[in-house]
């Protein structure tokens, strides 16, 4: 839910959420194969998140693997989930040492067994830390999203669970895989791409938008320094007037 628009001096932003974008790119302007990118994105991943803990931000989202990259050629795929099982076995002690949390939104049953047992591993492990909580999009769609919370409160009414007047954007957000994750302050889109695609689009409602050119691979603690400046800069209002 969104907070009270503040009259205060803007504060560093609660909750970013990153759309990783441009790592074929960096590999392709360094005649790479597209799996080098994705490696050194998984190194500007690292980078991401020892700079968000350092910057007191609380919760972070990144946009690893959405719905619709199931359609890139297989090797890719296989490549993608590669790295995500490498992740979450190599980083899960360094991440609880840390006192940062994992959380998984998207739907997981489409990937493999053992990436599933190695998130709920990661969940479980790290549910109790408070530092920073990390929250990685897999298989994510946020029209999948919305339409499974759709089914879920459809079902609730239709076993007289719940009243339909009860239906409101607050009972509709605690249907959504980000309960309990306050809504994005701060979404940032690296590679120079304009759109949402897909990700988060009921949380980023009132989200600060920042786009920047640099390739994720390339990413790192000044770039979010940057975009929490323009963030800063801008007067969050929520709908209200400039007064
Ligand atoms: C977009 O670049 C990036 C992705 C589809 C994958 C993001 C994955 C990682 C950064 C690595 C693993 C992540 C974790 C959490 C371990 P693109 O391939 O679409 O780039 P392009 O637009 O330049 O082709």
């Amino acid at each position: 839910m969104r907070p009270a628009p503040s009259q205060d001096a803007p504060s560093a932003p609660c909750h970013v959420a990153i759309i990783m974008d441009g790592n074929g790119r960096w590999a392709k302007a360094r005649g790479l194969p597209r799996v080098a990118g994705h490696r050194s994105g998984a190194d500007a991943v690292r980078r991401a998140i020892i700079a968000c803990r350092e910057l007191g931000v609380r919760y972070l989202t990144l946009y690893a693997f959405s719905s619709e990259n199931w359609k890139r050629p297989q090797d890719e795929v296989d490549d993608l989930m590669g790295l995500l099982r490498h992740y979450l076995r190599r980083e899960l002690a360094e991440l609880h040492k840390n006192n940062i949390r994992v959380r998984v939104i998207g739907d997981r049953s489409r990937l493999a067994p053992d990436i599933q047992g190695l998130i709920g591993q990661a969940e479980q492990t790290t549910a109790g830390n408070d530092a920073l909580t990390l929250v990685i999009a897999v298989n994510y769609g946020s029209h999948a999203e919305i339409v499974a919370a759709a089914r879920r409160i459809a079902r609730e009414v239709k076993e007289g669970r719940l009243d339909p007047a009860a239906i409101d954007e607050r009972l509709f957000s605690a249907h959504l895989q980000t309960v309990g994750i306050p809504d994005p302050d701060l979404l940032i889109r690296t590679s120079g791409e304009l759109r949402l695609s897909n990700f988060l689009l009921w949380q980023a409602a009132y989200s600060e938008l920042v786009f920047i050119d640099t390739l994720w691979p390339d990413f790192d603690k000044k770039h979010l320094l940057e975009a929490i400046s323009e963030y800063q800069r801008r007067e969050r209002r929520y709908g209200a007037s400039s007064g």
